[in-house]
Order: C-alpha cells, then structure tokens, then sequence
C-alpha cells in the first residue's frame, strides 16, 4: 500500500520551510493520503488554549491554502481513537524506553508534563492507525519510526497480529530553508524565531526579515555563490531564490541578492495569501473540510483500535 500520512503540529506559525520542504511535496502527493494537524502534540508543554485555538484553525486553513484540498485533512483530536490506541500502546512500551527518547532526555525533568514523556507512544499511534507500510521522516523523527516498529512487533508478538509494521523511508530531498538570523540552524515554526519568514508575513515584514539575513562580509562579483559550510547564509539566500521560481543570474552584490530573494518570496506567498484570506473569511467551509476528513480517519481507523482491543481482552 502507498497510504501517505503526515501530521503537523500546531505548536507555532507555519513558515516558507514548511511550505517547500513539506506542503509542497504533500500537495503533489494526494491520492491516498491523510494530512492532519496533530493538535494533541502541541499540548505535551505548557500551552494557552486560545492561542492553541487560534494556531490550529490558523493552520488548518493554510493546508487548504497551500492547495491540499484533494486529500484528507483532518484533526488528530477529532479522531478519538488515537488517544484510545495509544492507552493500548502505552501498556507494551516501558517507561525505560520512553525515557531514552531524545526530547524526553533532552527537555524532561520531574516537572514535565508526563504527555512529554508519553507522546512518542500516541504518534506511534498516529501511525499504526492507518496501516501505512512506509513512513516518510526527516532525521528527527526517525527514532519515533524505530520506536513504533518495536511497539507495533512486541504488540503483534505477544497478542497476535494486529499491526503493519511500518518502514522509515527517507523523502525524496526536499528544500531545506534555513533560519535567515542563524543560518547554520534550520528555519522553525516557534512564533518568536526572528530569522523566520511566516507565510502570513506581508511583503514589508518579508522585506525587512531577508534584509536583515546573515550573509558574510566577502566582497567582489564571485562572492555570490553557493558554498554550504563557508557561506550558509548567501547559500540558504540563493536556495530560497531558486526554490521560489526566481534566478541568481547577473546578481553580484548581496543587496541585489536580497531584493532577488525578496521579490521571489513575496511573488510567493502572495497567492497563498490571497487564498487564505478568502478561506478565512468562510471558516464554515474550512471545518465542513476537516469534519468530512475527520469522518474518512475514523472510518480507516475503527478497525485497527477493534482488533487491537479485541486482542488485549477487551
Ligand atoms: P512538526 O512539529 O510538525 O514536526 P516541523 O515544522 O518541525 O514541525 O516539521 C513539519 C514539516 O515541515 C516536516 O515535514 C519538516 O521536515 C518540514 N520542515 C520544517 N522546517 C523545515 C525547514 N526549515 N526546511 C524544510 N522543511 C522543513
Ligand atoms: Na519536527
């Protein structure tokens, strides 16, 4: 089977790395697949429910924007078997193993909501859910991959088969933009990131961020070019440029270069905008989409939370 899924977490502001190294690519890919907002993972921190209100139905809207209106979108907290599989996962995973997960060992401590410790088990979850046979991750996530096949094999081992096991598969190399401020540093989401171009950005804020990017104080017509450990930030320039329809010929001075990458930005976004706007102004629309798709994930997922349940004695 070739079912996509992806989930993105509405922990922050979706940016231009999102837009050309994941809602690209999901737009192109469609047919068979889930898209979703994990709205439950962005609650293992100390969160404000309106601004995760807000953020949600924010993101939600721009999947629709950014053109994926032939998949099935949906929110991870409509579809409550999610956190009904992952109480019937938690009871095969050992706090041990948890504990070892990188965010946890990295970010954890006595204090820490205990969803910080337990949400690799409701993504492994997430995925089981759906049956999907390969799982398309960046780096990061591939120790959530490694950590639902263990659960999903010991599970199977020990109360029958119940799950496909799925395979890490690495995506095909998508863009990856940087943060224009710490160029060494991949873009992020988290709203306070000030080297960070937001898809809502107006063109003056666009302006004034890739005005304000990192470059280096190299010289002359040749200093223009792309030269990842030397140069990251006139590299990530001319990537973000090429990556957004525009053309590094002729630039020779780094003011050209930025008002190059600023053009292709803005040309960029501003469909994107246009469509948000008018998304945003029928937000009826926009949650008939998700509850539609909220119903298809229920429907794929019912089975597997039965059979798993059925299988534990239950
Ligand atoms: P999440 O918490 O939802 O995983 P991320 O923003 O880290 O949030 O990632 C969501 C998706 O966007 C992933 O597919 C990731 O690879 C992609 N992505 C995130 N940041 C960038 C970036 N700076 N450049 C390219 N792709 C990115
Ligand atoms: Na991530």
């Amino acid at each position: 089977m070739t079912r996509t899924l992806s989930l993105l977490t509405p922990s922050g502001r979706l940016t231009l790395g999102n837009l050309l190294g994941a809602l690209r690519p999901m737009a192109a890919r469609q047919d068979d697949a889930l898209y979703g907002l994990s709205d439950l993972h962005a609650m293992t921190v100390p969160h404000d429910p309106a601004e995760l209100r807000a953020r949600s139905l924010e993101m939600a809207t721009l999947l629709l924007a950014a053109g994926l209106d032939r998949a099935t979108l949906f929110r991870q907290s409509a579809v409550p078997a999610h956190r009904e599989l992952a109480y019937l996962l938690e009871c095969v995973a050992t706090t041990g193993e948890l504990g070892r997960m990188i965010q946890y060992k990295e970010k954890g401590r006595s204090s820490s909501r205990t969803s910080l410790l337990t949400y690799p088990v409701l993504m492994a979850a997430d995925i089981l859910l759906y049956r999907p046979t390969q799982v398309p991750v960046g780096d990061d996530q591939r120790q959530h991959v490694e950590l639902t096949r263990d659960l999903a094999l010991r599970f199977n081992r020990t109360y029958g088969e119940v799950f496909t096991v799925p395979e890490a598969v690495t995506p095909a190399a998508g863009a990856r933009v940087m943060d224009l401020a710490e160029p060494t540093r991949k873009m992020s989401k988290s709203a306070d990131a000030a080297g960070s171009i937001f898809l809502l950005d107006p063109p003056d804020v666009v302006r004034r961020k890739v005005a304000r990017a990192v470059t280096d104080s190299e010289t002359g017509p040749a200093a223009v070019r792309a030269d990842r450990a030397a140069k990251p930030g006139v590299t990530n320039l001319l990537e973000i440029l090429l990556a957004c329809g525009g053309s590094a010929d002729g630039l020779t001075t780094y003011g050209a270069l930025k008002k190059a990458v600023t053009d292709a930005v803005v040309a960029e976004l501003g469909p994107l905008q246009r469509r948000y706007a008018e998304l945003a102004a029928d937000a009826a629309h926009v949650s008939e989409v998700y509850d539609a798709g909220a119903v298809r994930a229920r429907a794929l997922a019912a089975p597997v939370l039965a059979a798993a349940e059925t299988a534990v004695g239950l």
